[in-house]
């Protein structure tokens, strides 16, 4: 039945009551940010699971428009980036129907609840997170602030809708441990007050990132030692979700590569980034693991490789990049979706949010 499984959530390193186990129904979040370049990352770590778990799961998928302009936007350009992720999510087979399909920037109880968990998360905490120092850079001074503070709205639009599962690629593992830390502390700091007003002993639940399978890291495909990443100034770099057949087969038979031929067990791909990243792509494409595919091409050369990679690629990616292209053109349709699935996650963060303040002690 579906919204009746629980998940059991840990309490590990809090002072807890014996009966401190609190359970939750299950509920999948995830958001992409409306940046331009959406890419073979983004896709195999992030998009095909939604895609998987919307047969299991209530799922909400959320165009993160506010996460966007953490960096300079332009803003005619980020409404049609906003619309291409949308477009994308749907090519990919998402249904907005069955789910819940919206841009952040119309539901304002994300960034209403990101204020009181600002109040709720440690300099200490964010001063460690990897991803606002490598995107400040050296000039961490001139950053936004909302640069820095972008995992704590990432917190907050989990935790609007206390979802519990959050699939994503390995490069958000430490922010989805930040929102846990926030979640446990939120329920930690006010646990009277949360038990005094009928939500038990937790109101959050600790969301659970959901990163698996043979392309959690996507790498550059002119360096395996750099993640596939929509700022890279190389095009050759990524393969574009909006990339026709010819620029995909162009980009894979000039990715880097090695002199050796594939091994034939995953252990002969140590210290060979790129090889290993093409045979990542190449099981996540199809759908298996690394060794399966290894047993298939070990002892091939890399050309023989790239040229079945290359039909793979073309074959699983151009129909939705026909699809993206066709939806994408569409606006009304586009609007229309992400009007409707605004008003319906609205709902949703509204009750949970009047319950935030009854929590906090807000008079509303
Ligand atoms: P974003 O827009 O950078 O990326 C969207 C998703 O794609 C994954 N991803 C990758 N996976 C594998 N290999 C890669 N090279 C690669 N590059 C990106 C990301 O891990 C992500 O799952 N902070 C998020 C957006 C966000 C969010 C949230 C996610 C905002 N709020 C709440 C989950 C829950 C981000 O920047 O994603």
């Amino acid at each position: 039945m579906r919204g009746a499984k629980t998940v059991a959530i840990r309490t590990a390193g809090f002072p807890q009551p014996a009966h401190h186990m609190s359970s939750f129904p299950e509920r999948v979040f995830s958001g992409v940010q409306s940046t331009g370049n959406l890419h073979l990352g983004n896709y195999l770590g992030a998009i095909v699971k939604f895609v998987e778990l919307q047969k299991t799961h209530d799922c909400l998928y959320c165009v993160v428009d506010l996460h966007a302009i953490t960096v300079p936007q332009d803003p005619l350009t980020l409404r049609d980036n906003t619309r291409e992720i949308a477009a994308a999510f749907i090519a990919c087979g998402i249904d907005p129907k069955k789910n819940i399909v919206f841009n952040q920037s119309q539901v304002p109880e994300h960034a209403e609840l990101a204020w009181v968990l600002n109040c709720i998360a440690r300099i200490g905490w964010l001063n460690r997170m990897t991803q606002f120092k490598d995107k400040a850079g050296k000039d961490r001074e001139n950053a936004s602030i909302g640069l820095y503070d972008y995992p704590v709205l990432m917190a907050a639009d989990i935790l609007i809708y206390r979802a519990t599962h959050v699939p994503v690629g390995e490069d958000q593992k430490q922010h989805l441990e930040l929102a846990r830390d926030i979640a446990q502390k939120f329920n930690n700091d006010f646990a009277e007050s949360i038990s005094r007003n009928g939500f038990g002993e937790a109101f959050f639940p600790l969301p659970e990132p959901l990163i698996s399978g043979p392309a959690t890291r996507v790498m550059s495909l002119r360096d395996g030692s750099k993640k596939m990443s929509k700022s890279d100034a190389s095009e050759y770099s990524r393969i574009n979700l909006s990339d026709d057949a010819e620029q995909i087969a162009q980009k894979i038979r000039k990715a880097k590569t090695d002199p050796e031929p594939l091994p034939s067990e995953e252990k002969g791909l140590e210290g060979r980034a790129e090889a290993a990243n093409l045979v990542g792509i190449f099981a996540a494409l199809s759908g298996r693991e690394k060794t399966g595919v290894l047993a298939e091409y070990g002892g091939a050369n890399f050309s023989t490789f790239k040229n079945a990679l290359v039909d793979l690629a073309v074959e699983k990616l151009s129909p939705i990049t026909a699809e993206m292209r066709k939806i994408t053109a569409n606006h009304d349709y586009i609007d229309t979706v992400l009007r409707d699935g605004a008003e319906r996650a609205r709902a949703l963060a509204n009750e949970n949010m009047k319950a935030v303040k009854d929590i906090v002690g807000f008079l509303r």
